[in-house]
Parts: structure tokens; C-alpha cells; sequence
């Protein structure tokens, strides 16, 4: 059996993993040697087949024992411990869910259910670096799976409203105390209009005594139109990323623009995007979701009707599931080869932990 090291399992992207390995019996086949930065020596998570300590994963002795790596434990370890990996001679596959590496040329962004012939022909060619994409790009890609097969997408403008979770586990519960004060606040003037509490709110969220140390702006009552830092385009590096690493995912020959305004709302783990697509020939309606619907085993069209979509097509439907719903799916008034579409998905399944799922056993069934 291969030996398989995980590092940063107990955050959030990695507990997701550990969940799914274990509802799908993934730890069966392989032997698992669980690392941390901060519980080595402590006793392993009780999955079968672990050794029993935690490692330290700054141990590069041990970790370089490894047949496979999966690291979610973010950018700044990937950083640091990848170059020292690779220059000490280790030749193991590296799975990773930060971004570091991506975009570099030895590394392949992995999306199983849309580029997993890629991956397959990157195994045989050598390719020894995996890396999970964008939750947005993904989640999108999933979605659109079905246009891009075909060629039919000439552009896409996305416009997206992405959960606290993206940014966090943290950031997801500072949004939970943001909504519990304005809750508390609500309570005790209970008695009062909706203009009187909502210039009593306006005034919260803007005070100093609001919970915003981690988004640094209030969310709950808010949105914020700007995510990660900022490019010399004018965009922000999380739209710069759409257009780079979906091309990057679908080898495109090419590169199939895609740009829009990334933007944070009060979901909790769910992303959603509003979708402007470009087709590069005309096409009717029926065909269109015909290919949407029968792209992969994930994605999942909404009937264009309210009940449908209000039911189907909602962070609050979506959360904790592996479906990929896209609806809303209409030619615009624009002209014949503009559609529009919607699409939500659980940022930290498909948009995170699950493409690195796949790609484990994408490598244990070659070896
Ligand atoms: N950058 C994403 C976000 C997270 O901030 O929502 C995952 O790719």
C-alpha cells in the first residue's frame, strides 16, 4: 500500500477531505501518516490503516518517507516546504489546495470531472504536482462543462457571490457574530419601525464596537465588492484567477477571456455566480441544456421558473452537497448568442477538498 501524508488536516479544508475519504472508505487502500505543525507526537485521527503519532510536518526526513503528499495547510507551508521537498531529492506526488504552485509550468490544476483525461495523460508524462483550483473557477467549470466540451463559449463575464468560507474558517464565524449582534441589536428595540432599527443597524455595523477583525468591514447587512489583493489591471487577483487557471484546467490553445467582479456576501459556504456566456455559433435553447445536462455526473439544470430556482438553486439548497446546480438558463435580449446562466456550489467540496479526493485516487489506481 502507498504511503500517503497528510498535512493541515484539521482546518477546514482538510477536515472536509478526511470526511469524504472517510464516507467513500478511501483510507482502506493506503497507508495514512497524519503531519502537523502544532500536535506532533499526539495521538493519529483513529482511520484505519494510520500510523498511530502525528508526525511533524516540518520533519522532511519523514515527510520525504512519503509517497504522496496532500497539503492543506495553505500557501505560506507550500512555500517554504515544497523547494525543500523537491531539492532534497524527493520524488513523490505533491497534492496541494493552495495556490502557490498553480499557475507554474511542472504543476497540473486538477478538476476531475472536467479535465480528468489531462490529468491521466499528466500521470503517464510524469507529472508529479497536483494542485486544486480556485473554488469559483471550479465550481464554474463544472457548471459550464457542457459548453466548454463543445467550443460553443467565446466568453464568459462572471459575476459571483462568494461565501465567508472562502476566506476562512474564522471569517466564517466572525459573519456568525456579526449577525448575532445585529440579532441582539434587533431584540432590544424590538418595538421600533423598520427605518428607526435600520439607521440603529447602519450605526452598528459601521461602529467600532462591530466584530471585523477578520473581513475588516462588515458583511452581515453588507456586501463586499472586492476580494484578495489588487492587480496592476484594476481587477483583484481572485478575478485575474478566473480567466488564467480555467484556461490553464481546459488546455485551452486559445484562452477563452473570462472576467467579472468577484464579490463577498453573508453566505456561509456556498458560492454562487451570475454568468453573461458569449457563444461562438448560434444554438437553440434545448440543445444548450441538453450539453449542460449531460456534461458529468455533478452538475445538475434548473428548470428557468421561480419555484424551481427559489427551491434548487440557493446557498441554503447547495450546502454540504456534491451536485453542482446551474439555472436560470435563457438567451438574453442582448442577441441570439448571449445566455444567461446562475450556478451555485459548496465552496469547500467541489470548490476545494473534492478535486484533491479524486486526484488521490486518480494516482493510487495508476500505481
Ligand atoms: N479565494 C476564494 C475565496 C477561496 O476567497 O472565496 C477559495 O478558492
Amino acid at each position: 500500500m502507498k504511503k500517503v501524508g497528510f498535512i493541515g488536516w484539521r482546518g477546514m479544508v482538510g477536515s472536509v477531505l478526511v470526511e469524504r475519504m472517510l464516507s467513500e472508505n478511501d483510507f482502506h487502500s493506503i497507508e495514512s501518516y497524519f503531519f502537523s505543525t502544532s500536535v506532533g507526537g499526539e495521538k493519529a485521527p483513529a482511520v484505519k490503516n494510520a500510523y498511530e503519532k502525528v508526525l511533524s510536518s516540518l520533519d522532511l526526513k519523514q515527510l520525504s518517507q512519503m509517497d504522496i503528499l496532500v497539503s492543506c495547510q495553505g500557501g505560506d507551508y507550500t512555500l517554504e516546504m515544497y523547494p525543500l521537498l523537491r531539492s532534497s531529492g524527493w520524488k513523490g506526488y505533491w497534492i496541494d489546495a493552495a495556490s502557490t504552485l498553480r499557475m507554474k509550468e511542472h504543476a497540473m490544476i486538477v478538476l476531475d470531472p472536467v479535465n480528468s483525461d489531462k490529468i491521466e495523460q499528466g500521470i503517464s508524462q510524469g507529472v508529479k504536482d497536483f494542485v486544486g483550483g480556485n473554488c469559483t473557477v471550479s465550481l464554474m467549470l463544472i457548471a459550464l462543462h457542457g459548453l466548454f466540451k463543445e467550443n460553443l463559449v467565446e466568453w464568459v463575464s462572471s459575476m459571483t457571490y462568494q461565501a465567508a468560507s472562502g476566506a476562512g474558517a474564522k471569517n466564517m464565524l466572525e459573519l456568525l457574530n456579526q449577525m448575532q449582534s445585529i440579532g441582539h441589536l434587533s431584540a432590544i428595540h424590538a418595538s421600533l419601525g423598520a427605518l428607526e432599527i435600520e439607521k440603529k443597524a447602519n450605526t452598528l455595523i459601521s461602529s467600532d464596537q462591530f466584530p471585523k477583525e477578520q473581513f475588516g468591514h462588515p458583511l452581515a447587512l453588507n456586501l463586499l465588492p472586492w476580494i484578495d489583493s489588487e492587480w496592476p489591471t484594476g481587477q483583484s487577483k481572485e478575478e485575474w484567477k478566473a480567466q488564467v487557471e480555467a484556461n490553464k484546467i481546459l488546455q485551452t490553445k486559445t484562452p477563452v477571456p473570462i472576467d467579472g467582479t468577484c464579490v463577498r456576501v453573508s453566505a456561509l459556504r456556498c458560492h454562487s455566480q451570475a454568468l453573461t456566456i458569449k457563444l461562438t455559433k448560434s444554438a437553440d435553447l434545448t440543445t444548450l441544456e441538453d450539453l449542460i445536462r449531460e456534461a458529468n455526473p455533478w452538475v445538475r439544470l434548473v428548470a428557468n421558473h421561480k419555484a424551481q430556482t427559489l427551491d434548487q438553486l440557493t446557498p441554503a439548497a447547495v450546502s454540504g452537497k456534491l451536485q453542482i446546480p446551474i439555472g436560470r438558463v435563457r438567451k438574453m435580449t442582448l442577441g441570439d448568442q448571449y445566455l444567461n446562466a446562475f450556478t451555485c456550489g459548496d465552496q469547500l467540496l467541489w470548490g476545494a477538498a473534492e478535486p484533491l479526493r479524486c486526484v488521490l485516487k486518480q494516482i493510487l489506481n495508476r500505481s
